[in-house]
């Protein structure tokens, strides 16, 4: 059984420069809360309560005014620093301590999952103790991403990542897990070509050995990788118009907690005296009420 995850939330933004000059993408706003929210939620969906968060050099008190040690929340959130992006597998690596001898999810900060029945998907992914799982979904521009070729049976049979020609619409998206062998397997890895190690390398490893197995959010499903500025004003033009016709809340954080029992109402009175006067907080009252 899964029980930590951990956080991407490093990188230097600069696709979305020079907004991200000054402050990380994962602290800018999807339509009503931070981006770092909506891949936390995930983890917290799935059910994973230990969390480490990677930032860049110097952030971590950014990120602890918001989200503390994670107790208000009523889960674990611990901090370490990335010095500069060698890469996604530099997770495994960075969190090594973390992860002891366990198996461990991994969830890119700018990666938006909204989908049908995701939490069950999320719940059975936890399970995993042996391999590697990895979700997948269609794009129109397979060039900005890793790629998955699957056969018949929906096994993977190649992975490349950012190929210039395939005939695969299927990426790979910022959401893993691994089991602990993770940990050893991205300490062999090599830099590629753009001077980083790459997940697709690390994710080859498993299927060269038979052990990777996918999963698919499914055609309703939606999956944002909020990276260059049109992608982002995608991200925050969905949760908008979902939140306003629905009227609830994607990702609000306290409500996953409440539903899962891991806070009470007396604590969620605690964060709205927190956040203050905002929607977010009219959004809780009501939660309680
Ligand atoms: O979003 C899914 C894609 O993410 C996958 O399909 C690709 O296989 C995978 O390589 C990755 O591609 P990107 O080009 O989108 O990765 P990017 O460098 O933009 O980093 C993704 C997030 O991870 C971003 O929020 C910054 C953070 N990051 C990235 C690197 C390389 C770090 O925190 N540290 C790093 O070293």
């Amino acid at each position: 059984m899964i029980k930590k995850g951990i956080i991407l939330a490093g990188g230097l933004g600069t696709r979305m420069s020079p907004i991200t000059k000054s402050v990380n993408k994962q602290l800018l706003p999807i339509y009503d809360k931070p981006m770092i929210f909506y891949p936390l939620s995930i983890m917290m969906l799935a059910g994973i309560k230990e969390i480490l968060i990677i930032v860049n050099k110097g952030q971590i008190s950014q990120f602890k005014k918001i989200l503390k040690n994670g107790e208000n929340l009523g889960i674990r959130i611990l901090y370490k620093e990335q010095i500069k992006p060698g890469g996604l597998p530099e997770a495994f690596i960075i969190g090594e301590k973390f992860i002891n001898n366990q198996s461990v999810a991994l969830i890119l900060g700018d990666n938006f999952f909204y989908a049908q029945s995701l939490t069950k998907t999320l719940q059975k992914s936890i399970t995993l103790n042996n391999g590697a799982k990895v979700f997948l979904h269609p794009v129109k521009n397979p060039k900005s991403y890793g790629i998955a070729t699957v056969n018949n049976n929906n096994k993977i049979i190649k992975l490349i990542e950012k190929p210039q020609k395939t005939k695969s619409n299927l990426a790979v998206t910022g959401l893993y897990f691994f089991d602990n062998n993770v940990v050893k397997l991205s300490k062999q890895l090599k830099p590629s070509k753009r001077k980083e190690l790459e997940i697709i390398d690390l994710l080859n490893k498993y299927r060269l050995k038979n052990k990777l197995k996918a999963e698919f959010l499914g055609r309703g499903g939606a999956w944002l990788d909020a990276g260059s500025i049109e992608d982002y004003y995608d991200a925050t033009s969905f949760v908008s118009t979902i939140e306003k016709r629905q009227g609830f809340k994607i990702a609000c954080l306290e409500e996953v907690s409440l539903k899962k029992k891991w806070i009470d109402k007396k604590q969620i009175y605690e964060n709205i005296k927190f956040y203050g006067n905002c929607e977010y907080s009219k959004y809780l009252k009501l939660l309680i009420s």
